[in-house]
């Protein structure tokens, strides 16, 4: 019954935001994948990933859609839900799609939806300035949160397009500004896509929870990259900051392992991934 207590005495036990914080604080890299079956999330727990993401990143990849609009509550629930089933060690993420967290009590339904219903760990939402009230509610709750930062692709309609972000000065003040004020409304984790190196450094600096990059360089305390990618087999063209792990491997897990092996050692991301 006292599952969690048991599990503090295995060799490996479950990572939760404790570990993630200590991880950070010890300088070891946060490893971080997407997954969207049962079968792939066996896959890269087993690969050693510290931290799956139901991204809605599976708009693209597994419904074929252009951006991430689309997503429904209750696409990222049943994807989260397989995904548990998959999973023994790595820690559970799940996105809110676009417009379930327009309200704060929109966005507590349904991140108690996907916790309740899905087996997520934690909420991953996109925002800045606007969505601090958001955030702060969840966190009154206790629901842990990621707050997305840098590029939202929720947002593509608006901004034209899935571009870098934070390149003049006064952009990149305001994200390392958004960084700390979300932290300080109780946001466990930020994840930061797509922003010149200075700035992922930047970011890391100004607030004191992990910062989990995504073509934010090398100075951040972890990275995410989408499953598909990795394996090389997302349609199209790729952002610069993909590595296709599967080109040296021989299997889809071997390719997890290295994509794993390879940002716990800091040789990923290199500098072909990293804009300036
Ligand atoms: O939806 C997703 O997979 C994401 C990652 C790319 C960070 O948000």
């Amino acid at each position: 019954m006292y599952t969690q207590l048991e599990q503090r005495g295995m060799a490996e036990p479950p990572v939760n935001v404790s570990t993630l914080v200590q991880m950070k604080a010890q300088g070891e890299p946060i490893a971080c994948l997407t997954a969207y079956d049962a079968s792939f999330a066996l896959l890269v727990d087993q690969a050693g990933a510290d931290v799956v993401l139901v991204g809605d990143s599976l708009g693209m990849v597994i419904q074929g859609h252009d951006t991430t609009v689309p997503v429904t509550v209750d696409d990222i629930i049943y994807h989260t839900r397989v995904v548990a089933r998959g999973l023994r060690r790595a820690f559970l993420v799940a996105d809110m799609p676009f417009m379930s967290y327009s309200s704060q009590s929109q966005a507590l339904e349904n991140s108690v939806r996907l916790m309740q219903e899905g087996g997520a760990m934690m909420v991953k939402l996109e925002g800045g300035a606007g969505q601090i009230g958001i955030v702060e509610h969840l966190a009154a709750h206790d629901i842990p949160v990621c707050a997305h930062i840098g590029l939202k692709p929720q947002s593509v309609h608006k901004i034209g397009g899935f571009k870098v972000q934070g390149r003049d000065a006064e952009k990149a003040r305001k994200m390392v500004e958004d960084a700390h004020a979300l932290e300080e409304a109780g946001a466990d984790i930020i994840l930061l896509e797509c922003v010149p190196n200075e700035l992922g450094k930047a970011v890391r600096a100004a607030v004191s929870v992990p910062v989990i990059g995504i073509g934010a360089g090398p100075d951040v305390d972890g990275q995410i990259l989408v499953l598909y990618d990795i394996l090389g087999i997302t349609r199209g063209r790729v952002p610069k900051f993909v590595e296709n792990f599967m080109a040296v491997a021989d299997s889809p897990f071997e390719a997890c392992q290295r994509y794993v092996q390879a940002v716990k050692a800091r040789d990923y991301p290199a500098p072909e991934h990293c804009f300036s």
